[in-house]
């Protein structure tokens, strides 16, 4: 291991936590959704290992482009489609699926030549993002239809608020897509992680949404090992966490009552004390909104950071008997330290946490 943060990325825990999403929708394709570099696990390493996936899913055509170059032959989704005319023959030659979620999209498509694209309509049931009207179905269904680019028509829609279990909304926004998918023969997909893992209507097959079709489900997060519910872990959901997001300890040194630590010396020792300083800081995705007290994992134990997080270098108070040597491991997040228990620190949420990993240093991979 070098001296500097770095992310130790589980493959084996991958494979597990897709796994673990198979069984609980049984009778659901799986698109795996990889874009924003793996939620920051690294997007052909993270693809190579789920051989399972059914599909991958990216947000953007580049990192479309980079998964067919890696090699990767399963189908790959562009989650906001193709973003000009340019795009769009650039998707149509590498035979990406395409989600179409506005008219200028569709004006595109129906201008392309010969082609046997899967192209996704996208509905907004309530979300207010991307996606067309429900009421508009019958007719766009029919227009797609129509595209000589066009192979294979799905439908899709994206939930606002799965994560929350409580919130009607989930219910409302299936109720909009039964009246669209109603009688439709094609594949459609509406759920996230949350959805898969939150709600029963969503786990099973086609016909509970009302088409003969395949269902697809689209999970983010849990894939890697966290929780989309509040309040609860990825090991509360039999998930593991995939990153370990380490660094070490670059020197201990004595702190004494009333010093201030870092930038601004925003923190003022109570007592004296043992300070630690970790090779970890923003520039490596450890936020500066973590408050003094953030917990990080030593030697078996949560110490609490103090004062502001600097680019490459963070201060902990080790307390005052610490046998901490300079050279030990840190764990910022990953096992033993959830990072669902670490983000309300940052008023973050874990997907910003993991996705803002930087890996200046190459990130390890482990089975
Ligand atoms: C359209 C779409 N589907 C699926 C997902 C995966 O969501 P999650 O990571 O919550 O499973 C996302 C992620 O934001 C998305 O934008």
């Amino acid at each position: 291991m070098t001296f500097g943060a770095r992310a130790l990325i589980r493959l084996g825990a991958l494979k597990h936590n897709l796994s673990v999403i198979r069984d609980a929708a049984p009778g659901a394709k799986v698109m795996a959704v990889v874009k924003a570099n793996a939620y920051g696990h690294g997007l052909e390493t993270v693809a190579a290992s789920l051989g399972d996936a059914d599909a991958f899913a990216v947000a953007r055509l580049p990192e479309a482009i980079r998964l067919h170059e890696s090699g990767i032959d399963k189908p790959i989704v562009l989650l906001a489609g193709a973003m000009s005319n340019a795009e769009l023959g650039d998707a149509l030659q590498r035979g990406f699926e395409l989600v179409v979620h506005c008219t200028e999209q569709l004006e595109q498509l129906e201008a392309a030549g010969q082609s046997r694209a899967v192209v996704w309509l996208k509905f907004d049931t309530g979300m207010n993002r991307l996606g067309f009207a429900p009421e508009q179905a019958p007719e766009l269904i029919e227009r797609v239809r129509h595209c000589r680019a066009v192979g294979e028509l799905r439908l899709m829609s994206h939930l606002a608020s799965a994560d929350e279990l409580d919130d009607p909304m989930t219910r409302q926004q299936l109720g909009h897509f039964r009246e669209i998918a109603d009688g439709f023969d094609g594949a459609v997909s509406i759920a996230n992680a949350p959805g898969a893992l939150g709600w029963p209507e969503l786990r099973g097959t086609g016909e509970t949404l009302g088409t003969t079709g395949d269902h697809w489900i689209r999970p983010g997060i849990a894939l890697y090992g966290i929780s989309p519910f509040p309040g609860r872990t990825g090991a509360d959901l039999g998930l593991i966490p995939v990153m370990q997001f380490e660094a070490r300890l670059i020197a201990v040194k004595p702190l004494r009552e009333g010093a201030r630590v870092g930038y601004k010396g925003r923190y003022r020792a109570q007592k004296d004390s043992m300070l630690g300083i970790i090779s970890a800081g923003y520039g490596d995705g450890y936020t500066r909104h973590f408050r003094t007290g953030t917990p990080v994992l030593i030697n078996g134990r949560r110490v609490p950071l103090v004062g502001l997080v600097s680019m490459d270098l963070m201060a902990v108070d080790l307390g005052a008997f610490a046998n901490d040597k300079v050279g030990d491991i840190v764990t910022l997040w990953g096992k033993g330290l959830p990072v669902e228990e670490v983000a309300p620190w940052a008023d973050a949420i874990p997907y910003e946490l993991v996705c803002g990993v930087m890996n200046r240093e190459a990130s390890e991979v482990v089975d």
